[in-house]
């Protein structure tokens, strides 16, 4: 198929197209056996940096669920580990920075990185999922947008109130911005790296950003997302995704993508309809409802196209990432339910 006429690509641009196309955040993970298995041989980073098991992992969703585009194996934290901080992925725990950014000096000390030089595999795994799809479906490569990296960063792990984030933004301003000034640069170069060796679509993850007010996300966090998405090499469409973002959706188109991802606390037209016609969504089911059983997540389904009601430009996915615990017929169901429902 011409790139142009992937259904993921004309939706982006809000284009007409024959069934509403769908991929899953995290439909490479470990609800999947054949992850599963893959992780029985390598530690997650491992995994991460191995560019054939990466790419392998990568493409078993696209065989396994028939979804509309596969969504490149890495993690939002590669970019910070050559910066010297210390990054692990514990088991259960999630990741871990042993040594925090919490001050002006922490932030002056950070190495600086080219990830055109620092993560050569990731680029690397993008060339052999390319190859591997042999153009069934196009690649989405991604990042962490800065405050969700810097929350790491700053958190040393996950956290609840973010408040080792929020004293540093309210505290050391002038260390916040030269912060996330610096994520954007590195992360900017990161994404163009992923696009030029092939990414057809690139998504930033935002995914904790709906702890801030409108007002602190248009003075701390709006500037340095526009200046990476600006920065980004035109041609491959930018989906912007957060959680809890409610508030901050016309604030995150401001700041700029093609496409801007909604998480399951809102609905879909009331959100579509305070961002405008001229930007698409991705969305937005609870990640939980594929718990219950295909014909109780069924009318869930169905609700969120009817809200949708087949405008161009809307991209099915759920609200965040698919939960370990999920049985893989159900997401397959889901991904038939989606095509079938929507068929025009
Ligand atoms: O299938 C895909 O979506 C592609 C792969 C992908 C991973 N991480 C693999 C992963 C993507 C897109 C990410 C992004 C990511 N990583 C985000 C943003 C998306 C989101 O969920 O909000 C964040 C916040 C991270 C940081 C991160 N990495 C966390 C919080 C965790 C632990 C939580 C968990 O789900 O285990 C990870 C580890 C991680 N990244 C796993 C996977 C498959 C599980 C690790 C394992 O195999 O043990």
């Amino acid at each position: 198929m011409p790139l142009a006429d992937f259904p993921l690509l004309r939706a982006a641009r809000r284009e007409p197209t024959d069934f509403t196309p769908v991929w899953l955040m995290r439909q490479a993970g470990r609800y999947l056996p054949e992850y599963r298995a893959m992780r029985e041989r390598f530690g997650f980073l491992e995994l991460c940096k191995n560019s054939d098991a990466a790419a392998t992992v990568t493409v078993q969703p696209v065989d396994r669920l028939g979804v509309d585009a596969a969504i490149l194996f890495a993690d939002i934290l590669l970019v910070l580990e050559p910066m010297g901080v210390g990054v692990e992925f514990a088991e259960r725990e999630g990741p871990v920075i042993r040594r925090p950014v919490r001050s002006r000096e922490d932030v002056r000390r950070l190495a600086p990185v080219d990830p055109l030089e620092a993560t050569p595999f990731v680029f690397e795994t993008v060339k052999i999922v390319r190859r591997a799809l042999d153009g069934r479906v196009p690649l989405i490569g991604f990042a962490g947008a800065p405050f969700t990296v810097a929350s790491y960063l700053i958190e040393g792990g996950a956290s609840r109130e973010y408040l080792e984030t929020k004293l540093l933004m309210y505290r050391e301003p002038d260390a916040w911005h030269a912060l996330l000034g610096m994520l954007a640069g590195v992360t900017a170069k990161y994404l163009n790296g992923q696009i030029a060796a092939g990414a057809q679509a690139v998504q930033l993850f935002d995914s904790w950003v709906g702890v801030l007010s409108p007002d602190d996300y248009r003075e701390f966090v709006l500037p340095h997302s526009r200046a990476l998405i600006r920065a980004l090499t035109p041609g491959a469409p930018v989906i912007h995704f957060g959680t809890g973002t409610a508030a901050l959706l016309p604030l995150m188109k401001d700041a700029g993508g093609d496409v801007i991802g909604l998480d399951w606390r809102v609905n879909l037209d009331e959100a579509w309809a305070r961002l405008g016609e001229d930007v698409a969504v991705q969305g937005n089911l609870d990640p939980a409802a594929l718990l219950s059983t295909p014909a109780r997540f069924g009318p869930r389904v169905r609700a969120i196209l009817d809200r949708a009601r087949g405008r161009p430009g809307h991209v099915f996915n759920l609200g965040h990432g698919v939960l370990p615990q999920t049985p893989v017929d159900h997401v397959i169901a889901l991904v038939d339910m989606v095509h079938e429902l929507s068929k025009r």
